[in-house]
Order: C-alpha cells, then sequence, then structure tokens
C-alpha cells in the first residue's frame, strides 16, 4: 500500500514549504511538479525547453509534458511506500490520468489548504528562493540567515519569473478555473481534509499532525 498526499491548493499557500516538513517528518519524498519543470528549464532539457514560455506567462505546461515527468519521478524506487505530490494535478485530465496509476490497495488524501488571496499575494511577492538548490525562503516571515544567501548550500537568492504581479493574477485566475473544480472529481473519490493554512507554518503542521490521515 502506498500513502499518497496531494497537497492541494493555490499559488503561495505553502504547498513547497509545508510539504518540505511532512515529507521529513513522514519519510515520504515529496514530488513538486514545478520544481521538476524548474530544474529542466535550468538545465536546458528538451521538458525545459517545452515547459518555459508557459511558466513564465503562469499557464499550464500541456498535460503530456508533465505526465511523462510525474510517471518516470513516481516509478522511482524512493516513492515505493508513497509520496507527497505538490502541484499536481492540475486540471482534471491530469487527475483522469493520475487515477489510472492508482491501484486499490494505494490510501490517497488530500489536503486542501486555504488562505485569503491577500495571503497568497504577499507570501508570493516576498518570496525567495535558492539559485543553486531551489530552498523557500520570506523576506519577511521566512528570511535567510545571511540576506540573498541561502542557508544550506549558500546559493543566491533570486525571485521566482513568476512571481511578478501581473503572472501572479494569472496563475490564481488558472488555479479557480481549472484546478479548484477538481475538489468536486475528488469528493467522493478520496478522501479531501480542509486545512486553513492562513498562520505560521508551525500551526499549520500542528493542525496536519492532529487530522486522522489513514483512517
Ligand atoms: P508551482 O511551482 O507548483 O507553483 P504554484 O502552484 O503556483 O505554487 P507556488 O510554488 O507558487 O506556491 P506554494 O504553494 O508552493 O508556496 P510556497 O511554499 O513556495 O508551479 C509553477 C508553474 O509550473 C505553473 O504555473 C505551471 O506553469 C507549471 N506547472 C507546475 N505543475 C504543473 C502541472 N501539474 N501541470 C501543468 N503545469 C504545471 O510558499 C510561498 C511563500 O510563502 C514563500 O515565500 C514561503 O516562505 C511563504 N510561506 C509559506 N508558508 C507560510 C506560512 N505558513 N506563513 C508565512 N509564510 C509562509
Ligand atoms: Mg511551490
Amino acid at each position: 500500500m502506498r500513502k499518497i498526499i496531494i497537497l492541494f491548493g493555490p499559488p503561495g499557500i505553502g504547498k513547497g514549504t509545508i510539504g518540505k516538513s511532512l515529507s521529513e517528518k513522514w519519510g515520504l519524498p515529496l514530488i513538486s511538479i514545478g520544481d521538476l519543470l524548474r530544474d529542466n528549464v535550468k538545465k536546458n532539457t528538451s521538458i525545459g525547453m517545452k515547459a518555459e514560455t508557459f511558466m513564465k506567462r503562469g499557464e499550464l505546461v500541456p498535460d503530456d509534458v508533465v505526465l511523462d515527468a510525474l510517471v518516470d519521478r513516481i516509478s522511482q524506487e524512493d516513492a515505493s511506500k508513497g509520496f507527497l505530490l505538490d502541484g499536481f494535478p492540475r486540471n482534471l485530465n491530469q487527475a483522469q490520468m493520475f487515477e489510472k496509476t492508482i491501484d486499490t490497495n494505494d490510501s490517497v488524501v488530500v489536503l486542501h489548504l486555504v488562505a485569503p488571496d491577500h495571503v497568497l499575494i504577499e507570501r508570493l511577492s516576498m518570496r525567495r528562493i535558492c539559485k543553486s538548490c531551489g530552498a523557500i525562503y520570506h523576506l519577511k516571515n521566512m528570511p535567510p540567515k545571511k540576506e540573498g544567501i541561502c542557508d544550506i548550500c549558500g546559493g543566491v537568492l533570486v525571485q521566482r519569473e513568476d512571481d511578478k504581479p501581473d503572472v501572479i493574477s494569472r496563475r490564481l485566475e488558472i488555479f479557480r478555473s481549472e484546478t479548484e473544480p477538481l475538489l468536486e472529481y475528488y469528493d467522493g473519490r478520496h478522501k479531501i481534509l480542509t486545512i486553513s493554512a492562513a498562520d505560521n507554518r508551525e500551526n499549520i503542521i500542528e493542525r496536519i499532525e492532529g487530522l486522522a490521515l489513514w483512517v
């Protein structure tokens, strides 16, 4: 049986941040499609070249590109007991395709993170990521020890290209129109747990740990 957690929520809600903590606590890999794509863009791979324009505009990358990358990643050994999914699925086609990779022994939980838009916009505009290892910071809430430098690897901190105001609005729009309706698809199919994610990381983790995820 694999334990599969779908971290479900809008841009900036903290899927990457919460996902990293849960992954360490639960010993399951965090699979972030956004990180995977950004890595491909950085390395100029064929996936990266196909994805880059869409990502810059805040649009979804075509399903075939994303699905190939996902199927390859979840078939790796470290994902055999389960995994946390960050940023997947994002539309009905992806959800239906993903369902075909699950068998009846797998246990799937959708962790639905919610917060008001002004919180998301503030988090996205103040976010910085490490250019080398992808670690996530926030200029006010989770600043690095040394300004502009990653605590973990010493890399340079940069703003994500899609964290500019006009791209942020486009991403939020796409979340509402294409991704959020998936909650209806999952209703009755898998357990959905809704968690308020507007306060600090420690409180959110505590709330998630207090939930009966697998019963
Ligand atoms: P992706 O990288 O997944 O972006 P996203 O979904 O827009 O989500 P973000 O990474 O922006 O936010 P997050 O929820 O991870 O928040 P974070 O933890 O960083 O996707 C990027 C692009 O790739 C897409 O637009 C698309 O083009 C493509 N793509 C990806 N998946 C795809 C798919 N399946 N299909 C097609 N295309 C796909 O936190 C945000 C900030 O807030 C940080 O600064 C953090 O430090 C801070 N923060 C987090 N939690 C808290 C807290 N509790 N309190 C205070 N601050 C906090
Ligand atoms: Mg993320």
